[in-house]
């Protein structure tokens, strides 16, 4: 005999409980999902390159010991060690890992003038990053069953013209995903995040933050009707920390207002 079908209700803090740590979660992107999981019930330990950015996070959040922040740079090893020691020892069990710090400028001029040396930045803060905080927190994750998101970009997938690092190194987190999706299932899930534009101007450090100046157009040509927000990341990425997405993983997800299925010929 089998039971009969149940209605689950809707759990509204997923997170309740959990420790989730957020590569460059003081600005932009990774301060809106850092947002959301505070808002899904989570703890969240933020590393950032800026300092006084993610001294101003804690101070605004104001959420006591639910949220911390420690230094980071996530392409030197040593930094990334350090960073995710202090989050055992700040907050204990750890649970999930966003991968977002990045450059997030694309554009770097055409490929015979672009330099090694910048190549190289983009592939050790955007690619490498991903891969040394992955490694350093594999072992937590496994005891408790986490999951890592990686933020990576549309231009994985679709491109303007000079943009050869920065689509590179989001085309990698793309393989990185569902190669370690395979290598640490069934005990860690691995899944990617595809943002679109996302206005972050109202999301920086209070001496930088202004609110965006976007245009009717702008908004316009996104057949969602308008320019996406960190929050449209946040939502995704808490459902992917959570144990509501717990049969999903490898896989990618573009959240873009539409942009990449539309059909452009001029
Ligand atoms: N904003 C967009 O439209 C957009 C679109 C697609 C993908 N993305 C991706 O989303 C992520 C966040 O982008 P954003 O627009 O919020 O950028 P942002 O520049 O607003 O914020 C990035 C944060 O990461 C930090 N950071 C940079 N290098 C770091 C390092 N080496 N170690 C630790 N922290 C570091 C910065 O200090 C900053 O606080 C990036 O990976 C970016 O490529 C952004």
């Amino acid at each position: 005999m089998t039971t009969t079908p149940s209605i689950a209700a809707f759990d509204a803090t997923p997170l309740a409980g959990k420790t989730i740590l957020i590569t460059g979660g003081a600005q932009g992107i990774g301060r809106g999902i850092a947002q959301a999981v505070l808002g899904a019930g989570g703890n969240v330990f933020i590393g950032d390159l800026d300092a006084e950015a993610g001294k101003a996070c804690i101070a605004e959040w104001n959420v006591g010991k639910r949220a911390a922040f420690g230094v980071l740079d996530v392409s030197r090893e040593a930094s990334v060690r350090r960073w995710i020691a202090a989050a055992r020892k700040r907050f204990g069990p750890l649970h999930g890992l966003v991968n977002n710090a990045g450059i997030a400028h694309a554009h770097t001029g055409p490929l015979g003038e672009l330099s090694l040396d910048l190549w190289n930045r983009y592939l050790a803060t955007n690619l490498t990053g991903t891969f040394l905080c992955s490694k350093h927190m594999l072992d937590d994750l496994k005891q408790h069953k986490g999951a890592v998101v990686n933020i990576a970009s549309t231009r994985a997938l679709q491109s303007e013209a000079d943009s050869e690092a920065y689509a590179a190194t989001k085309g990698g987190l793309l393989a990185f995903t569902h190669a370690l999706a395979i290598s640490a299932g069934p005990h860690v899930r691995v899944n990617a995040i595809l943002p679109g534009w996302i206005a972050t101007d109202a999301w920086r450090k209070p001496t930088e933050r202004h609110a965006p100046a976007l245009s009717r157009r702008d908004h316009a040509q996104h057949p969602a009707g308008r320019v996406g927000t960190p929050e449209d990341i946040g939502a995704l990425a808490v459902f992917l920390l959570s144990a509501q997405s717990s049969f999903i993983t490898g896989q990618h997800f573009v959240v873009d207002g539409g942009m990449t299925v539309k059909m452009q010929y001029v």
